[in-house]
């Protein structure tokens, strides 16, 4: 199978490109990426000189670099994970959200309809629900649940759902759809929760908890959200929506008291509040697990040790990232907070 992965320079698409290239090495991999400041070379150093591997820059709202892509490398698999995926960059700064990450999937799926392919696959996010509350730990998100956004990245990420299922049920796109539960792991960008904070202690910053700390995210190990696409790629049912989610929930309290216990030390820091912030993400994976079998390998307790590790072990990886640019963004950020 040749698989177009779009955003493999990034956090979840990079690891899905390491994962598929060892679970996988029969198949080609080809990653199309802009390379925008999320988007980091030294993630895919690891697999540059694999033959099943080639890497292009380009973005996927270019029409006519992307419509050159498919013409020259006939993909039969598209996997989208390029967007803008952070809410807090998108309460500063919408635009390019719906730029990348609405016209953005037009364009690929324009392309399919044009070149033909077998599948798209579109990874979307469990923020397209909105957020349920604190004291009704019995409600989950299936994929029954009412779209509902409350931030502008997730209006973007639920209007491209929109855009996907419309191209399937319009012009017959063999499309699905995965939504998961938040991520964590290797190569995530310092700008989220869990790297930033293990990065702030191991630098003797504070660290910054927005408003009481109580809203609870569903954390999955991103090796476990790679596996349920690889196999809703090959197995999934055409048209069809799958939550991925691993019964996960913590506080962000919770996550950061452990960053604080693991590595011994830490200062937390209540700052002002995320506008809009979600309370509580809970997702229900019954389908993706009674139809295709995944369950999640990983459990929170060790995965978040070997994410701690892997960040005291690849520290030139997120110290070149965190001493250029993201310096200003920080400032911006939570200079005044
Ligand atoms: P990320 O920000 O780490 O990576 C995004 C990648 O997309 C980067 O490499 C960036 O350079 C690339 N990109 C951005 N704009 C582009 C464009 N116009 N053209 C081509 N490439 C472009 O994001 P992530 O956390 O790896 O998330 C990947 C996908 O998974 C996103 O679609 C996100 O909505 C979704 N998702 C993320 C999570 C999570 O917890 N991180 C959970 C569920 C779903
Ligand atoms: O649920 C899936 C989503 O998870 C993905 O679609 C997004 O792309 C991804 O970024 C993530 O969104 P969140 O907003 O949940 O992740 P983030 O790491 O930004 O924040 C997690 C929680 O931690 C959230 O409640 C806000 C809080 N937080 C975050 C930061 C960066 C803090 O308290 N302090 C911080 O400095």
């Amino acid at each position: 199978m040749k698989i177009l992965v779009t955003g493999g320079a990034g956090f979840i698409g990079g690891n899905f490109v390491h994962y598929m290239l060892r679970e996988h090495p029969e198949d080609e991999i080809l990653c199309v990426d802009a390379l925008t400041y999320a988007g980091n070379m030294e993630t895919l150093a690891p697999v540059m000189d694999n033959p099943h591997f080639k890497f292009i820059k380009a973005d996927i709202a270019d029409r006519e670099t992307i419509y050159a892509i498919f013409e020259q490398e006939k993909p039969e698999v598209i996997v989208n994970f390029a967007a803008e995926s952070h809410v807090d960059r998108s309460i500063e700064n919408p635009a390019i959200f719906l730029q990348t990450n609405v016209m953005g999937t037009q364009v690929l799926l324009d392309a399919c309809r044009k070149y033909g392919i077998q599948r798209y696959h579109q990874v979307s996010t469990d923020e397209v629900y909105g957020d349920l509350p604190l004291d009704r730990p019995d409600l989950f998100f299936t994929e029954e649940t009412p779209i509902h956004t409350s931030s502008p990245y997730s209006a973007s990420k639920a209007s491209a759902d929109l855009l996907v299922q419309a191209y399937h049920r319009t012009f017959g796109v063999p499309v699905t759809i995965s939504r998961c539960s938040n991520n964590y792991g290797p190569y995530h960008f310092p700008e989220k929760l869990i790297p930033l904070m293990i990065a702030n202690v191991l630098n003797d910053k504070p660290l910054p908890v927005y408003g009481d700390g109580k809203n609870v995210r569903d954390w999955l190990y991103v090796e476990d959200h790679c596996s349920a696409i690889d196999l809703i790629i090959r197995n999934g049912r055409v048209g069809e929506v799958y939550n991925v989610g691993g019964h996960n929930e913590k506080t962000n309290l919770e996550v950061v008291q452990l960053i604080i216990a693991t590595l011994g030390k830490g200062e937390i820091q209540f700052v002002r509040d995320r506008a809009g912030h979600d309370r509580r993400y809970a997702i229900d994976p019954t389908k993706i697990h009674n139809e295709l079998g995944w369950l999640p390998k990983t459990k929170f307790e060790d995965g978040i040790q070997k994410t701690i590790q892997w960040y005291l072990d690849n520290k030139p990886w997120w110290e070149n990232i965190i001493s250029g640019e993201y310096q200003n963004y920080y400032e911006r950020m939570y200079g005044n907070r």
